[in-house]
């Protein structure tokens, strides 16, 4: 009775949805023109069923040049809040802002009922991924977190794995990833300083690679976290492409952390930057019935470094199954922008949703928090 009545709520809120909406078009702002923001119009343009109509960057004549440069014909704003007080017929924005600028935009475009694709890491801080879940409780809209690499096949297929029993109970994941010399710093310094990332290889890459297990694996909650980082890359001119960057670098290039998960799991953990080594390791989930050893990508497209193998006993005779990588039909960023669009157009669920990232988020900020104080930190997540 009660799973009826919540399909027949589903099914009047899609039928809502879509009255509401019916054949025009849907209306789509984005926020920060910087590097993201091309994947996010190329994809855009894709879309029969989208105009882009606004465009917002704090850099004066930034949102403009981009309009023109992609051949769109919008209005531009100096900043996202102007752009959601001037657009009020929009439906959605992509939140396309520095890591330090994404709590905030988001919260705003939710409490004014606009729907928002944001990039990913979700924020800076445990406290801001609260504020951003309490503006979607209170607004009803949809937030959904940027992880293109939820929708390639391979990231699918780790999670079939997990769930079809193979490896039995999971107690043990070890994931992470890197680059040998990979400072991102494509238009400047954005990803590098603190005052705009906030933070750095951890919520570059590191929040993929614990996406990757945790969405694998349900998303348990996260109790216990003792992390370490160093930048000891970053600030050494010859590690960065541009010498002068070394300078301004002040966020982490290497992380570790022990994560403890509800469910008594362990997650070992480490993502790099840069380091003088090829990988930090390949990612492992150990179970009671078999483990799965992932190679390691810095799995930003959700790519694989080769065949997975599950190592298993089959009537008693120790066996290594081997699972090719699979081809995924279409760009994992169309088909992120496509899943958001199809949740906005129905009144449907979040494809990322904050109820699984906030946890993600919290093993970051736990992990920064450990790092400072020099010791194992808890991880307390205030009610939402
Ligand atoms: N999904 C992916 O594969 C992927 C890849 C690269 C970057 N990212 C994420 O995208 C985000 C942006 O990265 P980027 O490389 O495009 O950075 P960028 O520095 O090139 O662009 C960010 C832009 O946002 C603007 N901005 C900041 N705050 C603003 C505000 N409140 N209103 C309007 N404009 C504002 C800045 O002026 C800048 O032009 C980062 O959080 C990053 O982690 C995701």
């Amino acid at each position: 009775m009660a799973n009826s009545s919540i399909l027949d709520e589903y099914k009047t809120t899609r039928i809502e949805k879509e009255k509401e909406i019916g054949n025009r078009k849907l209306r789509v702002g984005i926020i920060g023109t910087g590097w993201i923001a091309e994947d996010h119009i190329m994809s855009y343009m894709k879309q029969p069923d989208v105009e882009v109509v606004a465009f917002a960057d704090l850099i004066p004549g930034k949102a403009e040049a981009f309009m023109k440069n992609w051949g769109q014909n919008g209005r531009v704003y100096m900043s996202g809040d102007e752009l959601i007080d001037n657009e009020p017929d929009i439906d959605a924005v992509s939140v396309c802002t520095y890591n330090r600028q994404h709590a905030e935009p988001t919260i705003y475009a939710l409490k004014h009922g606009v729907n928002v694709l944001l990039e990913k890491p979700m924020c800076v801080t445990l406290d801001e991924a609260v504020e951003i879940c309490r503006a979607e409780k209170e607004s009803g809209k949809i937030p959904s977190i940027g992880f293109q690499p939820r929708f390639d096949e391979n990231m699918k297929m780790i999670k079939k794995i997990v769930e079809s029993g193979v490896l039995g109970r999971i107690y043990y994941i070890q994931t992470g990833g890197g680059r040998r010399h990979g400072i991102p710093t494509p238009r400047g310094t954005s990803f590098i300083e603190e005052k705009t990332a906030g933070i750095g290889a951890l919520g570059d890459i590191g929040c993929y690679s614990l996406d990757m297990v945790l969405n694998a694996i349900g998303y348990p909650k996260p109790l216990t976290v003792s992390g370490y980082k160093s930048a000891y890359f970053g600030t050494n001119p010859k590690y960065m492409p541009c010498k002068e960057y070394a300078e301004k670098f002040n966020v982490d290039d290497f992380a570790a952390a022990f994560i403890r998960l509800e469910g008594d799991i362990v997650l070992d953990f480490r993502i790099s930057w840069a380091m003088n080594l090829d990988t930090p390791g390949d990612t492992i989930i150990m179970g009671t019935e078999g483990s799965l050893r992932i190679p390691s990508t810095d799995s930003w497209d959700g790519s694989i470094g080769g065949p997975m193998t599950i190592y298993h006993d089959v009537c008693g005779v120790e066996t290594q199954t081997t699972v090719p990588p699979v081809e995924t039909n279409g760009y994992v960023f169309d088909l992120k922008i496509r899943s958001f669009l199809d949740a906005v157009k129905t009144g449907g669920k979040a494809p990322v949703p904050t109820s699984q990232i906030i946890y993600n988020q919290a093993i970051i900020d736990g992990i920064y928090r450990s790092a400072k104080a020099g010791h194992e930190v808890e991880i307390d997540i205030p009610e939402i």
